[in-house]
């Protein structure tokens, strides 16, 4: 349960905005996305990270403006499909300095990648390979990196752990798989490798695996040195930084974390003879997540045995994370200050099924409809992964700073979802 010294209700502002006239005037559920926060995430980073690249990881949220934040911010982009890579560069965002990943990269992505000139594609199967080299063609040229697993087991949830072998992401070090992509990689003259990849998992809060990655990369560096004299110029250790969902949860720390692994890059390299390669990182939640905020009306309030259900106007089609990987937020009353003690309370969605439950927490006991009810922590894996699921629009997307809300992506309307709807 969250810890109780937060205080659970009253009047909170976000990006000197007071949230409910956030929720006045565009109506809930609607997501709230700290614009100064955001920046303030990126510039942590850079600081962190001084001769890092680091990347944006587009999936936790992407939408113009927070492209254009990242540009000007100095970060580069991770994008995983056509859609969020057009997006970035029909928004002015360079091209180079963008990144395509994706375990089944679909025609369209490759040809999206290769027409506006992507920065690297990092290869995830042997099938790839021969796909990409014709795609690019005689003559052509595309840099390229390899997604590899290192055989390390980290990450908030068994659906978000990506490191280990029984998963369906990158090539495998310990059987082999990934040395022979790479041989493979290097005998076409159109791709050049520059680096490495992994990317453990999501939500780690420990900098222990990150180091372990680092050992079992370079180990395969050195390996590939040996083997072919390759000097590989870059390593990109993804991201998966966790961030404190609820007061009290555990968050890594960056600074930490970035001391102790150019740390033992810079052992391990030496002890392999080899150059220290240019680190990449790959942060999606830990740029985005803390900045933003869900905001519902309650509905309805009932109680049923012991425990006092308080449903919302939004959901699992807003918000899947608490259906998909267990997790449970912390809801705070805002708009009225309540005197009433707190009291167990489950806060659940709209939707037609009863593990639509966004929250086992405690709020005020005099809760009731009408009222309105913050989610924190809700800017990253929210909207991507939002759906229409009981014919439900998408919320809109408002951002605040300096004391001004705008709006940056609008509600999905009821005539949007029909109007997909062709046949009979
Ligand atoms: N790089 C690669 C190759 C990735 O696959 C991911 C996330 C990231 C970077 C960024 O990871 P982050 O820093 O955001 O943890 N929907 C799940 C998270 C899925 C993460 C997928 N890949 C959730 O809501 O927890």
């Amino acid at each position: 349960p969250a810890s109780t010294t937060e205080p659970r209700s009253g009047h909170p502002a976000v990006g000197g905005v007071p949230l409910a006239e956030i929720a006045d005037r565009f109506g809930t559920p609607v997501y709230v996305l700290d614009e100064g926060e955001v920046r303030e995430r990126c510039r942590t980073y850079r600081h962190a990270f001084p001769d890092a690249e680091v990347l944006y990881a587009a999936k936790a949220f992407l939408c113009r403006a927070m492209v254009h934040w990242m540009q000007e911010e100095g970060l580069g982009l991770d994008v995983c499909s056509a859609g969020e890579l057009e997006l970035a560069v029909t928004t002015g965002f360079p091209p180079e300095r963008i990144v395509l990943h994706g375990n089944a990269k679909s025609p369209r992505d490759l040809q999206s990648a290769l027409r506006l000139g992507v920065g690297r594609i990092v290869i995830d199967s042997p099938s790839e390979i021969a796909r990409l080299a014709a795609a690019v063609g005689p003559g052509g040229h595309q840099r390229v990196m390899v997604r590899v697993v290192p055989g390390i087991s980290a990450g908030g949830h068994a659906k978000i752990r990506t490191g280990t072998d029984d998963q369906k992401f990158g090539l495998s070090i310990s059987d082999g798989y990934a040395q022979h992509a790479i041989a493979r990689i290097l005998d076409q003259p159109q791709l050049e490798l520059t680096g490495l990849h992994c990317h453990l998992g999501s939500q780690i809060t420990t900098v222990k695996p990150y180091l372990a990655a680092v050992r079992r990369m370079v180990g395969l560096m050195a390996r590939l040195h040996e083997q072919h004299g390759l000097l590989l110029p870059e390593l990109d250790l993804g991201g998966g930084h966790g961030i404190a969902y609820r007061p009290g949860d555990e968050a890594l720390d960056l600074t930490t974390l970035s001391r102790k692994v150019r740390t033992e890059l810079a052992e391990a390299c030496a002890s392999a003879g080899l150059p220290v390669p240019r680190l990449i990182i790959e942060p999606g939640r830990a740029v985005v997540g803390p900045a933003g905020v869900a905001l519902y009306h309650v509905l309805a309030v009932k109680r049923s045995g012991d425990r006092t259900f308080v449903a919302v106007d939004g959901g699992m089609s807003d918000n899947p994370r608490p259906a998909l990987y267990g997790v449970r937020y912390a809801p705070r009353l805002v708009g009225r200050h309540s005197a009433a003690p707190l009291a167990p309370a489950a806060v659940v969605g709209r939707h037609c099924e009863a593990g639509d439950v966004l929250a086992e927490s405690e709020l005020p006991a005099d809760v009731r409809p009408g009222d309105l009810l913050a989610i924190p922590v809700a800017g990253a894996y929210h909207l991507s992964m939002a759906s229409t699921y009981n014919l439900v629009g998408r919320p809109p997307v408002a951002a605040v700073h300096e004391g001004r809300a705008r709006l940056l992506v609008r509600r999905e309307s009821l005539d949007d979802i029909r109007s997909r709807d062709i046949g009979l």
